[in-house]
């Protein structure tokens, strides 16, 4: 069974939740890997303790309660002139450009301006190089020449040993057995939500499965840190990862905005972040999500590397928080009009 794929479709069709998933859900559960096993057998019964207990309480929400949330797969809703029919054609032309944005850390960028014209929008991935270099975000399968190309002018593709994303979706993994079958050393790397709920499947060799927390050293000074973020912004296995010794948090759809502005800026992030949400509505907004950005701040990040946006150089924890306090009040927001409405 895929995970409630029949409602989440309906969501990215027509963007009104729709409480149909054949599900029975055993709301006893405590701990969340029996409910993890109920739900989905065998494959997911190392999901263990280490998950946020939350994780558990989530996809009896997801199942069962869709009408408190919304979640929008972005490239539905972004497509403006009335066709809801996702896509991502990169046309001829389309470029990506490389830059470094930290210390060892590079970014690769695809500007799409048919994506939310007249403005576009990018697609970042960052290749962290260390003696075991990693890229974080695969990009989009139908990106993938293009995203390999520009990895060429850094290094090898071969060369790849790691390949790590935030969740699991076509722009953030897409390309993952492309680039597996083009860096024969590499290993997919991912929490163990994301790992006991698709890659086992998906990936065409088995991941690394990262808990809370984990480090994998790359060597060479680099280490890289995955962060459990569940539905934030969203995707049931989100996270974030890390980078240690340049103080990189690559922060994935976190303060998604539109357009193409430089590889590195100080400007604000997060005004274009509300926008973006406000145009967009991509994020799962839940009750545990100012709280979880919020805690993303005290790692004091000096840089930010955002999967749709310029990579951001400046006081990280004061933007987080920010951040952070407009999802708070989104949340709050939709929690009285649902008491509102309820009441009428
Ligand atoms: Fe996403
Ligand atoms: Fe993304």
């Amino acid at each position: 069974m895929a995970l409630n794929s029949g409602a989440l479709s309906d969501h990215g069709h027509r963007r009104k939740p729709r409480a149909d998933a054949a599900v029975e859900v055993n709301r006893s559960f405590d701990d969340p890997a029996p409910g993890f096993s109920q739900l989905f057998g065998a494959p997911l019964e190392n999901v263990g303790p280490c998950h946020p207990n939350s994780t558990a309480q989530w996809c009896a929400f997801i199942i069962d309660k869709l009408c408190s949330f919304e979640y929008t797969p972005m490239y539905c809703e972004i497509l403006l002139n009335g066709s809801l029919e996702p896509s991502v054609d990169v046309e001829e032309g389309v470029e990506t450009k490389v830059s470094e944005i930290a210390d060892g850390i590079y970014r690769l960028s695809t500007y799409v301006l048919d994506i939310a014209p007249p403005v576009g929008f990018t697609f970042n991935q960052f290749l962290v190089l260390g003696d075991e270099p990693l890229m974080f975000h695969t990009g989009l399968r139908k990106m993938f020449p293009l995203n390999r190309d520009a990895l060429s002018r850094i290094i090898s593709p071969e060369r790849l040993r790691w390949i790590a994303f935030g969740h699991f979706e076509a722009d953030e993994c897409g390309a993952m057995n492309e680039w597996l079958a083009a860096a024969p050393q590499a290993t997919p790397a991912h929490g163990q939500t994301g790992c006991m709920v698709s890659l086992n499947d998906f990936a065409d060799r088995p991941p690394r499965v990262l808990t809370d927390g984990e480090v994998i050293d790359l060597g060479g000074g680099k280490r890289v840190r995955f962060i459990d973020t569940p539905h934030t912004p969203h995707g049931w296995d989100a996270g974030v990862l890390y980078e240690e010794s340049t103080r990189t948090l690559m922060c994935g759809d976190l303060f998604t905005q539109l357009g193409n502005d430089r590889a590195v800026t100080d400007s604000d992030i997060v005004g274009p972040a509300i926008a973006a949400e406000d145009m967009f509505k991509y994020s799962c907004l839940n009750p545990g999500m100012g709280a979880t950005i919020r805690g993303l701040s005290n790692l004091a990040p000096r840089t930010l590397a955002l999967m749709h946006g310029p990579s951001f150089t400046g006081d990280g924890a004061a933007a987080l928080r920010s951040l952070a306090d407009d999802y708070d009040r989104r949340v709050s927001g939709q929690a009285s009009e649902l008491l509102r409405s309820s009441a009428a």
